[in-house]
């Protein structure tokens, strides 16, 4: 299968399914001809997604496991793949934190590094050599507008989310022979259980059933990258672009995340 056109998944994965944006991907994509394999830690909150999306007629498993887990991430994820191939891989399972205007801890810069970027490499290391060998498939990785430049008081947050982009425009072209498709998911605010600590205003918060369904737009269309709210990714593409002093004095000026 080529790289045009519009992509129909029917068996996905996604991590981070046990709240936020990941539950609304789960209930957004869920229908009786998909099959949908979900990853959280918590598994109360994880089920009670599962049991949603099952009533929505969906082909629903669930296993609560934490994706800096390498070898039982593996397990579970060759297994799910062996029993039904996935064709759509949706890395979303993140942390976020900032230190208000303070220093992060070395734990806290750990705990994030090892979440946000080691565990999307556990994801995706076992899965990406099966789908560039089936010439097909997609893959979604969930970055952040917090990662087109450095945020004052979320450094491991805003670094984190950078790797992810940078490494999924990079999976993108190369996987692009094999018939691989790979998006990057950038939103701005949407409401979950990271945005409820945020004590500060949150311009165009959205809604997660939105933000999904954004999402679910842009990798039908193979997006590159899915950015959203658009004046917000704009704001911070005009941002990036200025010179590091100027953006430097635009981004004193910005509150910062505490907690
Ligand atoms: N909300 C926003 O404004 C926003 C903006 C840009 C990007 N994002 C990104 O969107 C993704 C989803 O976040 P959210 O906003 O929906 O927040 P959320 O409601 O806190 O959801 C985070 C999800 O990730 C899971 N998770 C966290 N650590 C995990 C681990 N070690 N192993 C397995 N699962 C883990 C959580 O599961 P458990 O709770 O069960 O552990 C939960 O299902 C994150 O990558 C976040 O950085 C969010």
């Amino acid at each position: 299968m080529g790289l045009r056109g519009e992509f129909s998944p029917r068996s996905l994965l996604i991590t981070g399914a046990s709240s936020g944006i990941g539950a609304a991907l789960a209930l957004a994509y869920a229908r009786p001809d998909i099959s949908l394999r979900l990853i959280g830690r918590d598994a109360l909150r994880l089920e009670a997604v599962a049991h949603s999306a099952r009533a929505q007629g969906a082909d629903v498993e669930a296993c609560a496991l934490d994706v800096t887990e390498q070898a039982a991430l593996a397990d579970c994820l060759l297994a799910w793949d062996d029993a039904r191939p996935f064709d759509l891989i949706i890395a979303n399972a993140g942390v976020s934190a900032g230190s208000g205007g303070g220093l992060e801890s070395e734990a806290g810069l750990r705990h994030i590094t090892d979440i946000n970027v080691v565990g999307v490499i556990n994801t995706l290391a076992p899965l990406l050599p099966r789908l560039s060998q089936r010439n097909q498939g997609q893959i979604a990785l969930m970055a952040s507008l917090a990662g087109y430049r450095g945020l004052a008081g979320a450094c491991a947050y805003s670094a984190s989310k950078a790797w992810v982009k940078v490494y999924g425009e990079s999976l993108r072209l190369t996987l692009a022979p094999y018939g691989v498709r790979v998006s990057v998911i950038c939103p701005g605010f949407v409401e979950s259980r990271i945005t409820a600590r945020n004590s500060f205003p949150m311009p165009f918060l959205m809604t997660a059933p939105k933000a999904a369904g954004i999402i679910q737009r842009g990798l039908t269309r193979n997006r590159a990258r899915i950015a959203f709210p658009w004046p917000m990714a704009l704001a911070v593409s005009v941002l990036a672009a200025l010179p590091a002093g100027l953006a430097d004095a635009v981004m004193r000026r910005l509150p910062k995340k505490n907690g």
